[in-house]
């Protein structure tokens, strides 16, 4: 049954006059009332593993902007930390994941159930499909394999990721080892948010940019499509968007793949480009440079105008090009959002 939702409808490749808006990070630091249960949590993997608390971040940013969709409140290091590799965040210097994976450690992870280690996130996601209006569609997501591997080879946020390629020429087996047994729990994980409530999820490549072709095939291409496959194939209604950020052209393979009902593209990509090469093969979703949204006023209603022009005549998801960032005014963001409505 398809839940009356604007989010899922576009999904769907329905055209609407005016899409529909979620946004990336729309919980997070830059809400007053996210900080405030952030406090009453103690820490942020405190926050993410409290069924209740998680809950109300998770449902803060559609009470105060009526957004289409929420997105689950969790985090995409939760799959390292249910393998059993050790993780904490800390303030301002993000996160730490202890040891870093060598070889030896596949086997224990290959062992590890991560649905039953998630459990209080299918809680979280029970709880906020319990309040949610029928109208509104909620989200659930997972890192992409490649994503995650390189938190778990390199224990912390890799912002060149040279070491990692290098490494990958080294000991490819291992690398893809890894990357495949994240690619299965990913698929169980992700049907199991299904299961629990999530009408849809998206899968995060936040470090796929940068790949030389053959590797960005097998680390990051071949495992996406293998799990929107696995989720289509087991949960037929719940539709997958893919978000590889910072893959310029390759996006179209992306975009071409069974499986792929939408694909976010982030800031730095063409939009004129993504409509007339993307738009043919699946729903695009974002674009939308999160810092005009710190910046605000005229500038950002240009650039989102230009969005709105160059999608309006197919389905289109309105959204930013990567997450909101602690500096953004909240008053921004509903300024924004009155914009994309009510053009003004
Ligand atoms: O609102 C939402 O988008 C839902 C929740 C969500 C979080 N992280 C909460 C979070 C989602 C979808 C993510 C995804 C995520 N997490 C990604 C992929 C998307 C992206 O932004 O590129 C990545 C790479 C991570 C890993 C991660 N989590 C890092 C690098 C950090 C530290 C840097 C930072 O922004 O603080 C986090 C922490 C994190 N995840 C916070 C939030 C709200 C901030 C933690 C806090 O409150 O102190």
């Amino acid at each position: 049954m398809t839940r009356e939702s604007k989010f899922l409808q576009t999904l769907n490749g329905e055209v609407q006059a005016i899409p529909p808006i979620w946004f990336m990070r729309q919980a997070g630091r830059y809400l007053p009332e996210y900080r405030e249960v952030r406090a009453k949590a103690g820490s942020f993997l405190e926050l993410c593993f409290n069924p209740e608390l998680a809950a109300e971040v998770t449902l803060q940013p559609i009470r105060r902007y009526d957004l289409d969709a929420a997105i689950l409140f969790a985090d995409i290091l939760l799959i390292p930390h249910a393998l059993g590799q050790e993780l904490s965040f800390e303030e301002g210097e993000g996160p730490r994941l202890n040891p870093v994976v060598r070889p030896g450690d596949l086997a224990g992870f290959e062992k590890q159930d991560v649905t039953e280690r998630l459990q209080s996130i299918f809680e979280t996601v029970r709880r906020v499909r319990g309040e949610l209006a029928q109208d509104k569609a909620l989200i659930g997501f997972a890192g992409a394999p490649w994503t995650v591997a390189t938190y778990m080879l390199a224990g912390r946020s890799v912002r060149d990721p040279a070491a990692l390629r290098e490494w990958y020429y080294r000991d490819e087996k291992f690398i893809l080892a890894l990357i495949d047994i994240l690619t299965g729990k990913t698929i169980d994980y992700l049907i199991a948010q299904i299961d629990a409530g999530a009408d849809a999820v998206q899968l995060f490549d936040t470090w796929a940019g940068g790949l030389p072709w053959p590797v960005l095939d097998a680390v990051s291409i071949r495992p996406l499509e293998k799990i929107a496959g696995a989720v289509r194939k087991a949960r037929l209604g719940a539709p997958v968007i893919l978000f590889p950020k910072g893959v310029g052209e390759k996006a179209v393979d992306y975009a071409q793949l069974r499986g792929c009902d939408g694909l976010g593209i982030d800031y730095g990509m063409d939009p004129g480009w993504a409509r007339g090469n993307l738009s043919s093969h699946t729903v695009v979703q974002g674009g939308l440079d999160p810092l005009a949204v710190v910046a605000g006023g005229e500038k950002m209603m240009k650039s989102a105008e230009t969005y709105l022009k160059l999608f309006h005549d197919v389905p289109y998801i309105f959204n930013l090009g990567h997450g909101f960032t602690p500096q953004t005014p909240p008053e921004h963001v509903a300024a924004l959002v009155s914009f994309v409505r009510n053009g003004e």
